[in-house]
């Protein structure tokens, strides 16, 4: 029997604060925060907010949007690009995404994305054929940037498997 072990490498930046962010990083990073205003968590109280910034200089925003029914509800990630998807059909394309997360009236912490969440991001760089860079503020209070979403999701499930 033979086996192969292999090791990932992930590349990211870790940048110590917002000063630190391009100008149009600056712009998606502070539209997640003003987002988290928008979030619908009565129930976790945990607000959260995504934006995302198109190629046209455009920003489209999401935020959590619960339910009493527990499982209806929805992350940020993801109302912002279902959302983007419904009301900006063939949208210029997604050139970079952030996410943001406060308890209600809270200090801003860490808002690392649920796997469902970082399927549905991938999805959407699959379909624009181009990477979508992406802004995480870390455990640590740093900033982490990401070149492209599918580099938080290795082995990933993508339409290619199907079978069609
Ligand atoms: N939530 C998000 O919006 N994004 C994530 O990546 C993780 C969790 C939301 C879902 C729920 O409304 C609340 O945060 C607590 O889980």
């Amino acid at each position: 029997m033979a086996q192969t072990e292999h090791t990932l490498a992930l590349a990211y930046t870790e940048l110590t604060s917002a000063a630190d962010l391009t100008p149009a990083e600056a712009q998606v990073w502070e539209a997640a925060r003003a987002a988290t205003a928008h979030a619908y968590a009565p129930y976790s109280g945990f607000w959260v907010g995504a934006a995302l910034l198109l190629a046209d200089g455009t920003l489209f925003a999401g935020s959590n949007q619960e339910n009493a029914a527990y499982p209806s509800g929805l992350c940020a990630e993801r109302t912002a690009l279902f959302g983007l998807s419904a009301a900006r059909p063939g949208h210029p394309a997604i050139v970079g995404m952030a996410v943001a997360a406060r308890p209600a009236n809270g200090l801003f912490g860490p808002a690392l994305p649920c796997g469902a969440c970082r399927q549905v991001m991938l999805e959407a760089e699959s379909r624009q054929l181009r990477a979508i860079p992406l802004l995480l503020p870390s455990r640590q209070g740093t900033i982490l940037r990401f070149a492209s979403v599918a580099d938080l999701l290795p082995f990933h499930f993508r339409a290619d498997d199907l079978p069609v």
